[in-house]
């Protein structure tokens, strides 16, 4: 089974990332953590960053938006072309109109669920997403530990998309290291983030191989 990695840059030097990207090149993806301060307690940065992102790296851009009213930002990062737009289920009010405006622009489109938020939320609409990024850590900050009971959200998940007949990928963000991949790639998830894990040491591709590994092996 393939398995991505996708570092957060939450966890980079917010004013270097260039030399940051060029660190994590075994990456499958670059997962932008966008926050507006109102829907998460925390601020990092909006389109214009964004788009300087895409001009400074070949790696697909995966932006994760934790901002409010999402129905009427989230179509303006897919302009920018990046690779995917994920929107939290409780930040937008017609997810099925964000995603065909996403997808419009050639971007995959993503739906998240906070810890607190059950899958039964979002089971009606699968068929609409290419992405269902269950939350591990309450959004907002990089760095806390992995909450368990997501492995039962993940699995729920892989069982709802199995049993539509559906090829989503399963992400997993927080709290992700090479411990608690190998539970989350168990209960279905494919594509993982990983901030602090992988930006908090020295040789950064190789954190990404050993994660991919893992991961793999957990499910063989
Ligand atoms: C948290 C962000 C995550 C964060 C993960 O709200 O969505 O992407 O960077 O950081 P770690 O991997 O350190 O938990
Ligand atoms: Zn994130």
């Amino acid at each position: 089974m393939t398995m991505r990695i996708q570092p957060s840059i939450l966890s980079a030097d917010f004013v270097n990332f260039e030399r940051d990207f060029a660190t994590i090149s075994h990456a499958d993806g670059i997962h932008v953590d966008v926050m507006d301060g109102h829907f998460v307690p925390n601020l990092t940065f909006g389109q214009g960053m964004v788009k300087r992102m895409q001009e400074i790296t070949s790696l697909p851009l995966d932006v994760h938006l934790m901002i409010e009213d999402a129905d009427r930002w989230a179509p303006k990062y897919a302009e920018l072309g990046v690779f995917s737009v994920t929107v939290h289920f409780e930040a937008c009010s017609d997810p099925v109109s964000i995603s065909k405006n996403i997808r419009s622009h050639g971007s995959r489109v993503g739906i998240s669920i906070k810890p607190n938020t059950p899958v039964s939320a979002i089971e009606p609409l699968l068929e609409h997403f290419d992405q269902v990024l269950v939350m591990s850590v309450e959004p907002g900050f990089g760095g806390q530990s992995f909450i368990e009971d997501s492995t039962l959200k993940i699995a729920q998940v892989r069982q709802a998309l199995d049993s539509k007949g559906l090829s989503a990928w399963i992400q997993v963000d927080g709290g992700i290291d090479l411990t608690t991949i190998t539970s989350a790639a168990k209960a279905g998830a494919d594509t993982f983030v990983a901030g602090s894990s992988v930006f908090g040491v020295t040789d950064r591709n190789e954190m990404i191989d050993q994660l991919r590994n893992v991961a793999e092996n957990s499910v063989r």
